[in-house]
């Protein structure tokens, strides 16, 4: 059976975790195929609030077993601790670390320090993925085997002789000694995901494909240069994840009811205004609000960008919208959404009507009318429908809900 895609249809942030978790709990492998400890899922179960970076939502859960795959960039020291900090309140259940999935190093991490023209996160993901390229990397089997590694350190050091050194690897021993615990730590995650991938799917069990970041952040189709260094978008699970076309059932694209990003780059709907800003945004109090889960810095805040969206459907090819946070929206007035773009490409908008609130409302009949509407406007616009929407952070305000590839698609609206 073909798996299921979770993809964010926006620039990251969407709430994908939220949709991930919910088809958690039937899934027998989470896998995530792209980006590294830039992501940042912030999941809200019952009182208790879980932030995760590389592992999949399906951590959350018994069942599946997480797979980071080929085309991550792994920190194997933040792995470890994020492994540490979770197997302390849960069970992760089995981890399967790729053994492609390259490594983030000390040297990546510095060299990404103040995050540069573009804002990273400085989490090392974009040297990482440089040294990847040039064939300089050092991947997560490596650490299996000492003549490999000493061999893939050599060659390191010998191309970033500099950098390396900056952070102590003066030689290929100082590198060992850094690497040794992690070494123990990790090998018992490490195996070819990729093959257990494909034999789960052969098998008939249930297989999601977790997105990273999001579509307008993908390195070649994104708003480059103002991009991640890895591809998020639907081509980057055939790679990332070791798997065919076969192995896409259904792709499902999470949408913020407004938009954000985080670091610099295009932002056509983006809002400037304070009331609104503040609005949107959030104060920071809650962990919902728009704050980066994983830098901490307060996120770009505006419109739903319908055009936008239209082209992430378009590029990913999806069949299903969910789409979260339309709470944040409650209590406005007037609402914007962005339909297209002037010569001068500033946004185009078309004006809908606002919604009270909606906390505390759980039957999808008493909900406002003109939420529903603002959904069924998304949907003729898009062309694609929505499958699931919620309306605050927790499970149960959710709507709706996405089917595994067997199953006919639900469509909540
Ligand atoms: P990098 O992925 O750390 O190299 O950052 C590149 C760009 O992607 C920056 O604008 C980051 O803010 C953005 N970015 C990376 N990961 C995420 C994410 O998970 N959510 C939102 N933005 C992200």
């Amino acid at each position: 059976m073909p798996g299921i895609a979770v993809i964010g249809a926006q620039w990251g942030d969407e709430g994908k975790g939220k949709v991930v978790d919910a088809l958690a709990h039937d899934a027998d492998y989470v896998v995530r195929y792209a980006g590294g400890a830039n992501a940042g899922h912030t999941v809200a179960v019952d009182e208790e609030t879980f932030k995760l970076h590389h592992l999949p939502c399906g951590v959350l859960h018994d069942r599946p077993v997480s797979v980071l795959g080929a085309g991550m960039v792994v920190d194997p020291w933040a792995l470890i601790e994020e492994v540490d900090a979770f197997a302390a309140r849960r069970d992760p259940g089995t981890l399967l670390l790729s053994s492609e999935a390259h490594l983030v190093l000390p040297h990546h991490k510095k060299n990404d320090e103040g995050g540069g023209f573009v804002g990273t996160t400085g989490r090392g993901i974009g040297p990482a993925y440089s040294d990847k390229a040039r064939r300089l990397g050092v991947r997560a089997g490596d650490l299996l085997d000492d003549e490999v590694l000493r061999e893939r350190l050599e060659r390191l050091l010998r191309g970033k002789p500099n950098s390396t050194a900056r952070v102590g690897w003066t030689d290929v021993d100082a590198a060992l000694r850094a690497l040794e615990d992690v070494r123990v730590r990790l090998a018992p995650w490490i195996g070819d995901g990729g093959a257990r991938v494909r034999e789960a799917l052969a098998r008939g069990e249930r297989v999601m494909f977790e997105g990273g970041q999001g579509t307008m952040l993908d390195l070649a189709y994104g708003t480059y240069p103002y991009v991640t260094s890895s591809h998020p978008t639907v081509g980057g699970i055939l790679t990332g994840a070791g798997v065919s076309h076969r192995a896409l059932g259904r792709v499902v694209g999470v949408v913020k009811a407004f938009t954000t990003r985080v670091g610099h780059g295009p932002f056509p709907t983006e809002v400037h205004d304070d009331a609104t800003l503040a609005r949107l945004r959030g104060t920071g109090a809650n962990p919902w609000d728009e704050f980066g889960t994983t830098t901490g810095r307060a996120r770009r805040v505006g419109w739903l960008d319908l055009e936008q969206l239209r082209y992430a459907a378009e590029l990913n090819g999806l069949d299903a919208l969910v789409v979260t946070k339309l709470d944040v929206l409650s209590g406005l007035d007037e609402l914007k959404v962005g339909v297209g773009y002037a010569a001068d490409g500033s946004p185009v908008y078309e004006t809908l009507p606002g919604w009270g609130e909606v906390a505390g409302i759980s039957d999808r009949a008493a909900l406002p009318a003109p939420l529903i509407a603002y959904l069924e406007r998304i949907e003729a616009y898009v062309g694609v429908p929505v499958a699931m929407f919620s309306t605050s952070p927790q499970r149960r305000d959710t709507y709706g809900e996405v089917a595994w590839p067997d199953a006919p698609a639900a469509v909540a609206s």
